[in-house]
């Protein structure tokens, strides 16, 4: 339905939004739940093509928070087994679930090419952009 769609377009356009404006994040998207399925679905996102377009509930860093239901800082990638490699240029990445009525329903994730940037800053940054977004879903 048309408010749906312009969801999307409003989160399509804070994923480029961030992506320009902060030096360091280099990849920005939000996964939601796929239905009833206990896995995540790339939404909207600013950034090279992932093919990690669906992935399952506690598989790498995103997996992890769909489970977790907290904020995952990775400093540095190498440092982690269970992590989904999207591109070799990956230094870091920050997940911070997006909950809708106390529910965690997806997530924003946010790689960098640069190691170790994200502060806790970003992390209630972050909160506070997932808090605005679930308000027009
Ligand atoms: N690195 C993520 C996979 C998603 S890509 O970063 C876009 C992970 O380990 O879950």
């Amino acid at each position: 339905n048309s408010s749906k769609k312009s969801a999307t377009e409003k989160m399509q356009a804070i994923c480029e939004l961030l992506k320009e404006n902060v030096p360091y994040y280099d990849w920005v998207g939000f996964y939601f739940r796929n239905g009833d399925k206990e896995e995540l679905k790339l939404g909207p996102y600013a950034g090279a093509p992932t093919d990690h377009t669906i992935i399952p509930f506690g598989k790498g860093i995103c997996g992890q928070v769909a489970v977790s239901n907290q904020n995952f800082v990775v400093p540095d990638v190498k440092a982690q087994d269970n992590y989904i490699a999207c591109s070799i240029t990956v230094k870091a990445e920050i997940v911070v679930p997006l909950f809708l009525n106390g529910v965690n329903i997806g997530q924003i994730d946010i790689d960098s090419n640069t190691p170790d940037p994200f502060s806790e800053e970003d992390e209630h940054f972050l909160e506070y952009v997932n808090q605005e977004v679930s308000k027009i879903l």
